[in-house]
């Protein structure tokens, strides 16, 4: 541990694993939503990309309504009953699996995520109605094969049926080293068609100076932080069919009432089937 981390006043309270000497995106993010498991490093960092971007909490926000919009429409609409969502960060009222079961409490979704945070909240993502289910997968996104060898993902979803990928905010967290196109092509070969690829992503195309001072305060704090312009995100997609209204601003994806600034949240959002 840094010597920072001895400064942290908030160090006795960390769950075992947990290093609260750098800033980690989970607990950033779990600030700007108003949680309570951050440390003062993800708070320092939080408060340097609000500086950046002054919105960014209300951009949260936005990215998790599409999260609860785009869970509805994949459980209402398109009759899926099976979610992987990687990346999926602290647990959040109403978590994924809270909505489609609401739907249909048959659901099964399993959730991934890379940071002991989240690993040490498992428990709050398990809590699945008694006709469904919800697992949590100690994984990395950049071992895909890993995550689908998982037993626990094998014993929980049926990849010969559909199943909707969800990937939420998280591929910002990935270099274009670690091949993101790649990953999910990984993801979807295992998939059946008929499943569904659902993504929101960062960008710089609606205020590139906003999201140039976000990236360098990122950087500075030892963050990665990733944004891609549309055709960027776009590829990502390829090979899937983008269902209505395709890749969009996200508070422009199937609003339930139409924002006067779609924009406003530097998101792009987009739910795709696979053929
Ligand atoms: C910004 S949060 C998004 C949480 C949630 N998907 C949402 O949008 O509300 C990003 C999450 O991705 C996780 N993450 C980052 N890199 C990852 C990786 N390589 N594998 C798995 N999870 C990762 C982080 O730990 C964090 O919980």
């Amino acid at each position: 541990m840094s010597q920072s981390s001895t400064e942290d006043p908030t160090l006795d309270a960390a769950p075992s694993g947990v290093d609260t000497s750098v800033p980690h995106s989970a607990r950033v993010y779990d600030w700007w939503l108003g949680g309570k498991d951050n440390f003062a490093v993800d708070r320092q960092m939080g408060a340097a990309l609000v500086a950046a971007i002054p919105t960014l909490r209300d951009m949260a926000a936005e990215n998790r309504r599409f999260v609860h919009r785009a869970a509805r429409y994949l459980v209402a609409e398109a009759g899926v009953r099976q979610f992987l969502d990687i990346g999926t960060g602290i647990p959040t009222r109403p978590n994924l699996h809270d909505v489609a079961q609401a739907i249909a409490p048959e659901t099964r979704v399993v959730y991934v995520d890379n940071d002991p945070i989240v690993l040490a909240h498992a428990r709050a993502l398990m809590d699945s109605t008694p006709q469904g289910r919800s697992e949590y997968i100690h994984a990395d996104l950049r071992e895909p094969g890993g995550i689908l060898a998982d037993d626990a993902l094998r014993a929980t979803l049926d990849l010969d049926r559909p199943v909707a990928l969800t990937l939420i905010a998280v591929l910002m967290l990935l270099r274009d080293s670690d091949d993101p196109a790649g990953i999910i092509r990984t993801l979807a070969d295992a998939l059946p068609s008929g499943s569904y690829l659902a993504i929101t992503h960062p960008t710089q195309d609606f205020n590139p100076a906003e999201m140039d001072a976000a990236v360098a305060a990122a950087t500075h704090g030892g963050m990665t932080l990733v944004p891609r312009a549309r055709d960027e995100v776009e590829r990502l997609f390829l090979g899937w069919d983008l269902v209505e209204p395709g890749l969009v601003p996200v508070m422009a994806w199937q609003p339930e009432t139409p924002p006067s600034d779609p924009t406003a949240a530097y998101y792009w959002a987009g739910l795709a089937r696979k053929p």
